[in-house]
């Protein structure tokens, strides 16, 4: 069976082909990290609009990359939230013209949940029950699957997000968006125990992540480092910091978040004693978090492509191949874009 995969719900336009849930045939991303930087993150408005100018283009680009026309796909999978509104009704209409149209079935896909399915792209693919620890720009995850559709939340993040924790220091640092990579890259060149910067203490019982907290501290450590008095980040801080402070900061950082998510991530495998432990999403890109889970996890771990990694459509795809399988076609004029869709 083969499946068109659409994702629009942020600011990548991506398209792939998937077959059988578990081969990528092709995986086009169309980023607009190039327009957005410019406003040190996503805005909206401008996400929408280039979602509306390079939908089609994509979508075509995936079935020619896979070799296939419309004859050939059995039906089309498409990310219904959560994410941002206009985006997301851009990819959903989209979707339900072309089901429409060429006659396929097509299947709703939540974006957290479909971020674990890129670990169904690889040859070796983790057994159930499974562990999934998801974080991305706009979530954190600890997420528990018995069975392919069978998934239950086990943590989340109180307040921001991996993600946008490491976007937001990367804005401190005076580093360009996206904060992520390229926090990861001045870490290369720091001292990761330069700085100690707290963990957030939410009791032993629980799998929620927070993220705020340690925000603000690198925040207070780079004042007590340059003087000054930022109380909020400001475009000032990053010009009196020294390549050294960066490059300390970030790699201290990027130790602490890799240290709660993997403690978590141990503490949850602890529990529950799945069969497989997966990461997921944009931060699973990370090559220092890699490092750490493989560390502390006693389990052999396999890592998706970065590729699959951050948003795509190849994971949507995989996730859409298991409604299909399950006969959860929804009629694509009742199919609605949800920003906020629960788990
Ligand atoms: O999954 P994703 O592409 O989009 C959302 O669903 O949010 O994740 C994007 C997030 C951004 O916050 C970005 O800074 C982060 O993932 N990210 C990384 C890395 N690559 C992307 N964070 C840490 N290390 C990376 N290598
Ligand atoms: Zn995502």
């Amino acid at each position: 069976m083969k499946l068109l995969g659409l994702e629009t719900s942020c600011d990548e336009t991506a398209a792939a082909v998937v077959e059988d849930g578990r081969r990528a045939l092709s995986n086009v991303i169309a980023s607009q990290i190039d327009i957005h930087k410019e406003y040190g993150g996503v805005v909206p408005e401008v996400a929408a609009r280039s979602h509306i100018e390079v939908v089609l283009p994509v979508v075509h680009e995936a079935l020619a990359r896979a070799g296939a026309t419309w004859d050939d796909i059995d039906g089309i999978a498409v990310t219904a939230g959560p994410g941002l509104i206009g985006s997301l009704l851009i990819g959903t209409l989209t979707a339900r013209s072309l089901a429409l149209v060429h006659h396929k079935p097509l299947y709703a896909v939540n974006h957290v949940v479909a971020h674990t399915y890129a670990n169904m792209l690889i040859t070796e693919r983790p057994e159930f029950p499974l562990l999934s620890l998801s974080v991305s720009g706009g979530h954190s995850h600890m997420l528990w699957f018995d069975g392919p559709l069978e998934y239950r939340l086990l943590g989340r993040t109180r307040d921001d997000a991996a993600g946008e924790a490491f976007d937001k220091v990367a804005k401190m640092l005076g580093l360009p968006y996206p904060g992520g990579p390229s926090v990861g890259q001045a870490a290369l060149h720091g001292n990761e125990q330069a700085y100690q910067l707290p963990k957030p203490q939410l009791g032993s019982d629980s799998l929620d992540f927070s993220f705020s907290g340690l925000k603000t501290a690198v925040l207070r450590t780079l004042q007590a480092e340059v003087g000054g008095d930022f109380r909020t980040p400001s475009a000032e801080l990053p010009a009196r910091l020294t390549p050294q402070h960066v490059n300390d900061m970030a790699a201290s950082f990027q130790r602490t978040v890799c240290e709660i998510l993997a403690g978590r991530l141990h503490q949850a495998y602890q529990r529950y004693q799945p069969k497989s432990v997966v990461i997921a999403g944009g931060v699973a890109a990370n090559a220092r978090l890699r490092q750490e889970v493989s560390r502390r996890l006693p389990v052999p771990m396999h890592y998706a492509p970065m590729e699959y990694c951050t948003d795509n459509g190849a994971m949507i795809g995989a996730m859409g191949y298991e409604l299909a399988a399950a006969g959860r076609a929804i009629d694509p004029l009742t199919l609605k874009a949800d920003p906020s869709l629960a788990i």
